[in-house]
């Protein structure tokens, strides 16, 4: 199967004062349509890095990046966007929501920027936050809402444009164990409905619910390991 996702000696440096720092050291990884990634690997072995890479959030320094076909690196912060918009769904720690808007209006956000109109807008965002369970909450603010709920609108705005790829970094980072398997309990469903899933965390029992973990350590990757069916990811 062609990959979804293929990085070739992807690197990221970042230049301090004199100090080169090798936030990502000569990648290769590829990612197969309708995977589910674990990404594990110690604070500052560049996790985000390469989630923001994989997301068009940043460019390589060096390297090339091919999504779906599409060679990343050559394209223009225009082009980048709509790709971005187009294809990937986001999820972080921190929810990033914005305060002032209800659910529904955060949710309509990507709708926003795909130039979807309003009223088709309004019944996309209110269809995912159904899914997700919130129908009840569509009125209410960030601070209105639970930490659970917050990742649940987050995860609502995240798939409301359909992307072939759900990139979540650590999110289950900042809520409770409970919430924690409420959240993998919907990211496993994205996965069965046919969504390519890399999925960021550094707690053992949420990374082998993924079906292949990558270890990095130092801006390499040290591991990268798939699970037999049934059987938790080997370390
Ligand atoms: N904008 C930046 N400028 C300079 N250095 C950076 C920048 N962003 C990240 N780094 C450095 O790159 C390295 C990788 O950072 P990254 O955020 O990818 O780590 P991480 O694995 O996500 O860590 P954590 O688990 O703490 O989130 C770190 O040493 C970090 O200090
Ligand atoms: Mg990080």
């Amino acid at each position: 199967m062609a990959p979804l996702i293929q990085l070739k000696h992807v690197t990221k440096v970042y230049q301090s004062g004199e100090e080169k720092l090798f936030a990502l050291d000569n990648i290769e990884l590829e990612v197969e349509p309708n995977a589910f990634v674990a990404v594990m690997g110690a604070s500052g072995s560049g996790k985000s890095t390469l989630m923001n890479i994989i997301g068009a959030l940043d460019r390589p320094t060096d390297g090339e990046y091919y999504l779906d076909g599409v060679a990343v690196q050559s394209l223009n912060d225009r082009r980048l966007s709509e790709l971005r918009n187009r294809k990937i769904g986001f999820v972080f720690q921190a929810f990033n929501l914005l305060p002032r808007y209800t659910a529904v209006q955060n949710v309509e956000v990507p709708l926003i920027y795909a130039g979807v109109g309003a009223r088709a807008r309004r019944k996309l965002a209110i269809e995912a936050l159904e899914k997700l369970g919130l129908g009840h909450r569509l009125k209410h603010r960030p601070t209105e809402l639970s930490g659970g709920q917050q990742q649940r609108v987050a995860i609502a705005r995240a798939i409301v444009t359909r992307p072939v790829v759900l990139l979540a970094d650590e999110p289950t980072g900042a809520v409770d164990s409970e919430t924690t398997q409420q959240i993998l309990g919907l990211i496993e469903q994205l996965h069965r409905d046919g969504m390519t899933i890399v999925l960021v965390t550094h707690e053992a029992e949420v990374g082998a619910r993924a079906h292949r973990m990558v270890r990095l350590s130092d801006g390499r990757i040290v591991s990268d390991t798939r699970k037999e069916p049934g059987r938790p990811a080997a370390e």
